[in-house]
């Protein structure tokens, strides 16, 4: 009968025989399917895990500290965590067109993410033979079943290396659902902010920069962002939305008025869906006294912020991000 203690017993003992004495590396993205794979591969073979995880900078506020610190106090798991903020802002640097950014992104983001495995084989030695993925059963069905290895290729030249590492994979979530991978992290002790977590892009907030990606725009859209968050959590909506980006309009000025002036700012878009899978969604009917409130915040506490808008718009025709 399936329970979640059953769940993670099993899949700590499959962990265990797989691995064996050698040693596994996991990427953490903030989201729950890989820092769930990531705590139950911790469960089953401690320090012979480590964990990476890529500070790209377009993540938003407190999420990156919600890995560092709540992550690894919740499962002692190793970390290493990469400080790229400066490399993912100097790529982005004058590009707006999104799918200019999101390639820029990814790629950015193997890049890195190769470095850190070839330091973590530098420093573990050749046992690094594991990488653990957080693939669902949904994505297992889609992409037609297989369970494979993944190359990696040194052409950092990270000296003493050889040409072409090839990891096996450690997918310990394959048999589950999103609904029940977040018991299994419940189970094992993960933060509800983290299990709970609604979905996020991989390229984080730069699709949500609507023109070119800059470290004061992103500052300006993480508080936008954490005070539209802190409003819809504090009405009890967080199980009602699918989830709700927060866009920046980077590009667009209006006229305004605040205090003693006239004010020529930037507008903000309030995107909230209902959804069951993200391929249809619906824009959600949220309480105006929330909408108000937000909104209110917003102008009041972000600079250069002086209107708030919401999109009504279903998908399809719009999709769920703006980029
Ligand atoms: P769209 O905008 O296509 O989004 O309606 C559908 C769902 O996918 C998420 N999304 C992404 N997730 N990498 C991701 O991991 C991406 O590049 C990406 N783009 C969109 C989006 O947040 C929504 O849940």
């Amino acid at each position: 009968n399936w329970t979640t203690t059953n769940v993670v017993e099993e899949q700590v003992a499959l962990i265990r025989e797989q691995v064996g004495d050698k040693r596994a590396i996991c990427g953490l993205s903030g989201g729950v399917d890989s820092a769930v794979a990531a705590a139950l591969v911790q469960k089953a073979i401690g320090s012979q895990l480590t964990c990476v995880y890529v500070d790209h900078g377009l993540m938003r506020k407190g999420e990156t500290e919600q890995v560092e610190k709540d992550f690894v106090a919740a499962t002692g798991a190793k970390l290493k965590v990469v400080d790229a903020e400066k490399r993912f802002l100097d790529a982005l640097a004058g590009v707006s067109d999104p799918e200019q950014k999101r390639k820029i992104i990814g790629r950015e983001f193997i890049r890195v993410f190769e470095q850190a495995q070839l330091e973590i084989l530098q420093e573990e030695g050749p046992e690094v033979a594991f990488l653990v993925q957080g693939t669902l059963y949904p994505d297992v069905v889609e992409s037609g079943g297989g369970t494979g290895t993944a190359n990696i290729k040194s052409h950092h030249n990270v000296g003493g290396l050889p040409d072409d590492i090839e990891f096996q994979l450690v997918e310990p979530l394959r048999q589950l659902f999103k609904d029940e991978v977040r018991m299994v992290g419940q189970e094992l002790g993960l933060p509800e902010e983290i299990v709970q977590r609604q979905p996020f892009p991989g390229p984080g907030l730069g699709i949500r920069i609507v023109g070119e990606v800059t470290k004061d725009r992103l500052d300006l859209l993480r508080e936008a962002d954490a005070i539209a968050r802190e409003e819809l959590t504090a009405a009890g909506l967080d199980r009602d939305i699918w989830q709700c980006p927060v866009v920046l309009l980077a590009d667009v000025r209006s006229v305004g008025v605040q205090g003693d002036g006239r004010t020529y700012g930037h507008p903000i878009v309030l995107r909230p869906v209902s959804s069951e899978d993200a391929m249809t969604a619906d824009w959600s009917r949220l309480p105006y006294e929330t909408l108000a409130r937000i909104s209110t915040r917003i102008t009041n506490e972000v600079a250069d912020v002086n209107r708030v808008v919401l999109d009504v718009t279903s998908k399809p025709p719009g999709t769920i991000e703006w980029e």
